[in-house]
């Protein structure tokens, strides 16, 4: 849904979205420790924007009190009965693809069907508000460059480009093999698939930056512009690379997130300005910045 833009950034509060509670349908392991969970969620699913994310909550756990961030991968018309055609019409299904990693996303991994969650969503800025989308329509093509879970938030960017009939490349790295988890279902959607691991143990032997590097050097004459969500260091790296052949790039970040609505500044992050314009919230103003606006500055990386 296009909305009017005047000038100032709108708040995720004025956006649509909702605190429900709903049902798991699907929580589906995958290889290295990911799942892909899929929750009935109608009117959340309706709501969602490409790059949007969500802040699931586990119920009856007063040890993981806050609510975890999470992009919302993917969103389907509800599953029909066996033997019925295939599922269609408005979405009701919010799907979430995540790697367990700490207590909160172990515990999600032990969700069944029928079990329910929290659901606050969709929040922040998708990666086609205000001038981002015009700013597509100037490229020869697409980049998408996804590190690890960072794929999660491209999906939906990347299938709304596609039916817009923009040109893609997707570009993903990982740790190992197992960690390249979700990018199939980029296939019909992208020209072109490069992976990278750092073991080797598929693709390009190395970051991701590298294949990546290879393509900017060979079309020097093309206007890109990078989509990207994956770690900070990543990031960085891909921004210096972009900003050195003159393009732009769209990140989105995953910064630790304490309520997800503006309200903690927990999510904050230097960008380009001065005084209180110095700061803006990964949650509301983010997660998606033009690359060139954030301060890309070792401390605002999350050490774990
Ligand atoms: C906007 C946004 C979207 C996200 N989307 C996804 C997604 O689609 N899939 C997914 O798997 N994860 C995603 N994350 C990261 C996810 O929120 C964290 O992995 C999760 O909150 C960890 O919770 P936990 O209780 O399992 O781990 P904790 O016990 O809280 O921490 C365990 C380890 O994970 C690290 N960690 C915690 N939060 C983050 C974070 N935000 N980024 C990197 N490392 C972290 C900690 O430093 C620690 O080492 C997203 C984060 C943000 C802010
Ligand atoms: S997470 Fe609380 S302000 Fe962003």
């Amino acid at each position: 849904m296009n909305r009017p833009y005047n000038g100032w950034r709108a708040s995720a509060n004025i956006l649509e979205m909702y605190d429900d509670i709903v049902a798991v349908t699907e929580n589906q392991p995958l290889s290295g420790g990911h799942f892909l969970l899929s929750l009935h969620s109608p009117r959340q699913a309706r709501a969602t924007r490409p790059g949007q994310f969500a802040m699931l909550r586990l119920l009856g756990r007063s040890d993981v009190l806050l609510r975890r961030p999470m992009s919302i991968y993917d969103t389907k018309p509800a599953a029909r009965p066996r033997g019925r055609s295939r599922a269609k019409g408005s979405p009701e299904i919010i799907q979430l693809l995540y790697k367990a990693v700490g207590r909160g996303t172990r515990l999600m991994a032990d969700l069944q069907p029928g079990d329910r969650v929290g659901l606050l969503g969709p929040l922040g800025h998708g990666f086609f508000e205000e001038d981002y989308l015009p700013q597509a329509r100037e490229a020869d093509e697409i980049l998408l460059v996804a590190g690890g879970i960072g794929i999660a938030a491209l999906l939906l960017p990347a299938k709304q480009l596609a039916g817009a009939g923009f040109g893609q490349r997707l570009f993903f790295g990982g740790g190992t093999k197992a960690d390249l988890v979700g990018f199939r279902e980029f296939k019909p959607l992208v020209r072109e698939t490069l992976l990278a691991t750092e073991d080797g143990s598929v693709g390009h032997h190395g970051f991701v930056t590298r294949p990546l590097e290879a393509h900017l050097a060979r079309h020097r004459k093309k206007n890109f512009l990078l989509l990207a969500c994956g770690p900070w260091a990543m990031l960085e790296a891909m921004v210096e690379i972009a900003k050195s052949y003159g393009h732009r790039c769209l990140v989105s970040l995953e910064n630790r997130m304490g309520c997800g609505l503006g309200v903690c500044l927990g999510c904050s992050i230097r960008v380009r300005g001065e005084g209180h314009g110095a700061y803006e919230r990964v949650c509301t103003e983010g997660p998606v910045f033009w690359a060139e606006k954030v301060v890309w500055e070792r401390e605002q990386v999350l050490e774990s």
